[in-house]
């Protein structure tokens, strides 16, 4: 059968369809150094399209698991990526085409994959309890080799979670060595079930909460504090089983609901949760939340890139009403335990709009200053990254005047004890006019002096959503378990 993808949006020029597994074995350095001291992993995951879909149409949440393997040794950085092999990968690679329909509406694939899970591991990697896992909020993790990238299996965790998916969004609190993450629609499609998973360093389950969640929407991502986990809900619902049946979008946004966000302790019990409430808005992620003054504080602080409106325009109203796109704010939002309402305060912390924040992950919970971000500016596809400073509303960007669309930014620790924001950032670096993709090495306070060295990569990384650092020492030890720095 001939292979021919259609002319959609979605795969114009760079986001054209990849599908390209590459190992290199030393990058190329185009300028600057590689950092001394810069050792360790980086993994990444996206997605890209295997076969053309089966209706012609394609969102950029969608497509099959592609992995990506950076490995920093001494200046010699080697390459490698390749595609997550779930059952739904090797099902389609068995018939040569795409057998799964609309984006996560199982009842619009074709029958050869009735009994098929559609999980594709699109969205990001987990490293924890000495495993790599790559991660999609529609199924369990794929666990995989950390060397090779070879997909071993889908792993419930040793039996220990009962719930049918897993968050593409976990934290790893790099000072417990704890794993938090959740499942939504934890048992299948439009179930309101919701579940919390918390697991020792050593991988075992620590603690374990379900309720209910307000609707069956989407939870792409959440917060923790060192005393709370903080759990938005928006308006993006799964229509019930008999609007999927008809072929209904697995979301749709609904305007005429509010926001809801879960507050409740770090161990607490589904009878702790408060519930706070606010006008309609929505987000795909957060940059951090904080607890003022833990561990007795009472203002829980959530710092998210929000939407004043839907984020993700492809999917319309019930009644089949669109909405424009809206930019992503970096928006506080703040709710006080102590108060007897429900309400919560928001506040921009800078005025010009980004996406996929990130932090010195050592500080994920804790009382924080640096965030690193995407920002958007200009119609042109360009975009580069900007390190914004929590406290004083700093913005700090940097100015490339080239063809260049970044990806997200990894920060990189100098060092295990090294003070917050000391070390570098990584991201992948789109050369829109160039067809391939180079890596960037910045230092993580200093961005606007541009990288501090370059890597040419002989091919093009379409996209990829979301990664992890693992150290040298994460990864012979299995675990993330570093001293409180102050
Ligand atoms: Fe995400």
């Amino acid at each position: 059968m001939e292979i021919t993808f259609p002319k959609i949006a979605s795969y114009e020029g760079w986001a054209h369809p990849m599908r390209t597994e590459s190992t290199v074995d030393g990058l190329e350095l185009v300028a600057g150094h590689v950092p001394e001291g810069l050792n360790g992993t980086w993994y990444r995951c996206g997605a890209d399209r295997q076969f053309p879909p089966m209706n012609g149409e394609d969102i950029f949440i969608d497509g099959e698991g592609m992995m990506f393997m950076f490995r920093f040794e001494d200046g010699h950085v080697s390459y490698r990526n390749r595609w997550v092999r779930t059952p739904r990968f090797e099902l389609q690679e068995k018939h040569r085409r795409s057998l799964f329909g609309r984006y996560r509406n199982r009842y619009t694939a074709d029958p050869l994959a009735a009994e098929t899970s559609p999980g594709t591991a699109n969205t990001s990697m987990l490293w924890h309890a000495g495993r790599l896992m790559a991660l999609k909020e529609d199924d369990l993790p794929f666990e995989v080799d950390p060397d090779t990238l070879e997909t071993r299996a889908k792993t419930d965790l040793d039996g220990q979670v009962a719930a049918l998916s897993l968050s593409a969004h976990p934290k790893v609190d790099w000072v417990t060595g704890e794993l938090l993450t959740y499942s939504y629609q934890a048992k299948g499609d439009y179930t309101r079930d919701f579940a919390i998973y918390i697991f020792n360093p050593d991988g075992s389950l620590k603690h374990e909460v379900w309720f209910d969640a307000p609707w069956a929407n989407v939870v792409h991502d959440f917060a923790i504090t060192e005393t709370h986990i903080v759990i938005p809900f928006f308006p993006l619902c799964t229509p019930d089983i008999d609007g999927l049946k008809a072929g209904r979008t697995f979301y749709e946004w609904h305007d005429d609901k509010p926001t809801k966000i879960a507050v409740i302790p770090r161990y607490g019990s589904a009878d702790e949760i408060r519930w706070f409430e606010g006008p309609t808005s929505s987000a795909g992620h957060m940059m951090n939340a904080v607890t003022d003054g833990t561990p007795e504080g009472t203002k829980v602080h959530l710092d998210l890139c929000l939407y004043d409106g839907n984020c993700f325009p492809f999917f319309k109203s019930p009644d089949g009403r669109e909405f424009p796109p809206v930019p992503p704010v970096l928006t506080r939002i703040t709710m006080d335990l102590a108060r007897n309402d429900d309400s919560y305060e928001t506040r921009p912390l800078i005025p010009v709009p980004c996406e996929m924040p990130r932090t010195d992950d050592r500080w994920q919970g804790r009382d924080y200053t640096h965030g690193w971000t995407i920002m958007y500016r200009g119609g042109d596809g360009t975009s580069t990254l900007g390190r914004v400073n929590v406290k004083t509303g700093a913005l700090e960007v940097w100015e490339h005047g080239e063809k260049i669309a970044v990806q997200e930014p990894q920060f990189v620790p100098r060092a295990p004890d090294a003070k917050e924001g000391d070390g570098w950032i990584l991201s992948i670096l789109n050369r829109l006019d160039k067809g391939h993709s180079e890596i960037g090495i910045f230092d993580a306070l200093d961005l606007a002096k541009g990288p501090v060295a370059r890597l040419h990569l002989p091919v093009r990384v379409r996209a990829t959503f979301h990664g992890v650092w693992v150290p040298d020492e994460v990864r012979a030890s299995g675990r993330y378990q570093m001293e409180a720095v102050a």
